[in-house]
Order: structure tokens, then C-alpha cells, then sequence
């Protein structure tokens, strides 16, 4: 059985006051959720006091990033050892916007995933089309591309580290959420990847969220279909009415 794992990117949202208090919040209003892996990703700036917030609660801490490299002259980035020690557990990688805005390869994700699980940090590793590739008919080839050049040499032990976010571009922030069944379709192609390359056993524990216009509404309906084990919520997480009714939902 998969533990359902929803989690808040907050992306460049908040400021020092709102990010406290929206974790507070959450912490008050979740309270005692145990069926539900919970975690929230603040900006950098605030990671530090949002863990403050946290300290007493079920929601884990996330950050929005991560660099591949322990230490040294990497202006601006921030190393596994910097975000365990102030008490992050999870770490987003391959976000859409920062494949699609920032320029990040596949290979570059690809160090990021590895560093994080040999550093400790448990990956949100996320992947998905853009609209012209599910117009074009090209999903599945692009999104099993991300897969296997973002888990290059990561082992099948490794892999149990592994939350994978199936994200597709075109639903983000948009309000157009995949169907359920849309979902559904990539979900199952890539656990059954993941079974290729990782055995079946692998495949069946490895949490595959869903991403893209997530919120209390569509909820229900996502999480209803077998291979959905979570979301990844953006726009909705910055809202606590609406996290925690998911959250609920789900639980
Ligand atoms: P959204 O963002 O829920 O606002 O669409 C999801 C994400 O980018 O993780």
C-alpha cells in the first residue's frame, strides 16, 4: 500500500509574516492527519522560519530546489547539506518551470536527484509534457525520456527515496486540469517504466502525484484513480482552506 503523499509548492509566493502564518495555520488545521504524508515548500529565504512553525507538527519541509554540488563556488545555489541542516526533508527537482524558464536538462536533473538521495533529501522529482507534445501525440515518449535520463544510475534501493510529480505543463496555473483519466493513463505508463527499469516490487512502492490546476474540486476524483498516490499543488497550497480540505479529502 502506497501512504498518499500531498505536498505545497509555494513557488515565489509569500512574504516573511504570510509564510509563517500560512505554515501555522496548517500545522493548527491539520493536526493529528495520519494517513497522509504532508510536506510544504516554501521559498529559500523563508525555509528557515517555516521549519520554526513546523517543528511541532505532521507536515514535513521541502524545498523548491536543490544544487548537485556539496560546497564551493556555486554563487546563488544552495547543497543537500545546507537543507538537511535546517531540516528539510524533501526536495523538488525538475520542476516544469525550472526545465522551461530556467533551462534545466535532463542531465542536470539527473545530478540533482543522485546528490539528494546520497545527501539525505527525499527527491520530488517531477516530469510532463508540454501542450504541443500531447497535441503532437508525443506525451508518452517525452515524459518516459524525462524518467529515464533523470534516473540515470540511480539504483533500485535508491529508488525507494523517489516521489515522482507527473506535472503536465499545459495544467499548470492554468485552471485546466488533466482529466482524471488523462492522469490515469500517464500515471500507469510510468509505473509500468518504472517496473521496466526497477522490477515490479520497486514500481508498486514508488508514489507517482499528480500536478497541474490541483484543487479541493478535482481532488477526489484524481485521487480516485489507482495509480494516483498524491498531488503536488501549487496555487491551491498558498490558500490554507484549500490545502487543508484537500488534505482531508484525501485522508
Ligand atoms: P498549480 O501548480 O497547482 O498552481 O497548477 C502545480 C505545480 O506547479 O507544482
Amino acid at each position: 500500500m502506497r501512504k498518499p503523499f500531498i505536498a505545497g509548492n509555494w513557488k515565489m509566493n509569500t512574504d516573511s509574516a504570510s509564510a509563517v502564518a500560512l505554515a501555522a495555520s496548517l500545522a493548527e488545521e491539520l493536526k493529528g492527519v495520519d494517513t497522509v504524508d504532508m510536506a510544504v515548500c516554501p521559498p529559500f529565504v523563508y525555509l528557515q522560519s517555516v521549519a520554526a512553525a513546523l517543528s511541532a507538527s505532521n507536515i514535513a519541509l521541502g524545498s523548491q530546489n536543490v544544487y548537485f554540488e556539496e560546497k564551493g563556488a556555486f554563487t546563488g545555489e544552495t547543497s543537500c547539506g545546507m537543507l538537511k541542516d535546517i531540516g528539510c526533508a524533501y526536495a523538488i527537482m525538475g520542476h516544469s518551470e525550472r526545465r522551461h524558464v530556467m533551462g534545466e536538462t535532463d542531465e542536470l536533473i539527473n545530478k540533482k536527484v543522485a546528490a539528494a538521495i546520497s545527501g539525505g533529501l527525499l527527491p520530488i522529482f517531477c516530469v510532463g509534457e508540454q501542450l504541443q507534445d500531447r497535441e503532437g501525440g508525443t506525451t508518452n515518449k517525452v515524459v518516459s525520456g524525462q524518467i529515464k535520463n533523470g534516473l540515470v544510475g540511480i539504483s533500485a534501493e535508491q529508488m525507494q527515496a523517489v516521489t515522482v510529480a507527473y506535472e503536465p505543463v499545459w495544467a499548470i496555473g492554468t485552471g485546466l486540469t488533466a482529466t482524471p483519466q488523462q492522469a490515469q493513463e500517464v500515471h500507469a505508463m510510468i509505473r509500468g517504466l518504472l517496473a521496466e527499469l526497477y522490477g515490479n516490487e520497486i514500481a508498486q512502492s514508488v508514489r507517482i502525484q499528480y500536478g497541474g490546476s490541483a484543487k479541493p474540486g478535482n481532488t477526489a476524483e484524481l485521487m480516485a484513480q489507482p495509480d494516483v498516490d498524491g498531488l503536488l499543488v501549487g496555487g491551491a497550497a498558498l490558500k490554507v482552506e484549500d490545502f487543508a480540505a484537500m488534505v482531508k479529502t484525501i485522508a
